[in-house]
């Protein structure tokens, strides 16, 4: 795999047909965080739904000011723009879908029994393999806007988390025990975000 599954911008959008949540694909070859890319991109016209993916990250954030630890070419590092027409006091529910969206994708692609442990985080047995941060943004718009920032594990070896995360952190490859087409997995997961997205927001 590696660099011989590169995510194609044109390659995903001719998969997915009409969808709101990936109707625009952006994919860096590297930023330092694609929740900040996105951030410096929106402006109030920015339609919904656009998706900025990195094959890497420099400076990848998780919650509580972590780090998030972005192998290239290994994971699905992406970040998406949102307008719910929801409270913003009710944002923690995008969290929820988002990473109900990864959780149901693993099992339909992958025949795996993934977890959640909430708010944010997608386990498989003892090893997280995904992680979401949704940031909100006031006055872009006539509702507030979202950035939801989507990182999977997909093919990373142990080796390939640093030392200190090697006890908890895991990927699909390894709970799979195969390598994983993160090209197929990543329209996948499109799909069933974008098929969500519409059913509850
Ligand atoms: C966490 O588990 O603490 C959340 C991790 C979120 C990581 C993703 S990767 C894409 C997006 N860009 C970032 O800088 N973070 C999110």
């Amino acid at each position: 795999m590696g660099k011989n599954d590169r995510l194609l911008p044109a390659e995903i959008t001719g998969s997915l047909g009409q969808v709101v949540i990936g109707r625009q694909i952006i994919v860096l070859e590297s930023t330092r965080s694609t929740n900040d890319f996105l951030r410096q991109m929106l402006t109030a016209e920015l339609a919904e739904g656009i998706i900025v993916f990195a094959e890497e990250q420099t400076a990848g954030r998780g919650q509580r000011a972590n780090q998030w630890h972005s192998a290239p070419h290994q994971g699905l590092w992406f970040s998406i723009l949102l307008r719910p027409e929801i409270p913003v006091a009710e944002s923690a529910r995008l969290t929820t879908w988002a990473a109900e969206a990864v959780a149901e994708t693993i099992r339909a692609q992958l025949h795996l029994a993934p977890a959640i442990k909430p708010p944010n985080d997608v386990y498989m047995g003892s090893r997280k393999v995904c992680g979401v941060l949704v940031e909100t943004v006031a006055g872009c718009g006539p509702h507030f806007a979202a950035i939801a920032g989507i990182g999977v594990n997909v093919n990373q070896p142990l080796e390939a988390f640093p030392a200190e995360l090697q006890e908890r952190a895991g990927s699909l490859a390894m709970a799979a025990g195969r390598a994983i087409d993160r090209r197929e997995f990543a329209v996948a997961l499109i799909r069933e975000l974008d098929r969500s997205y519409a059913a509850n927001f």
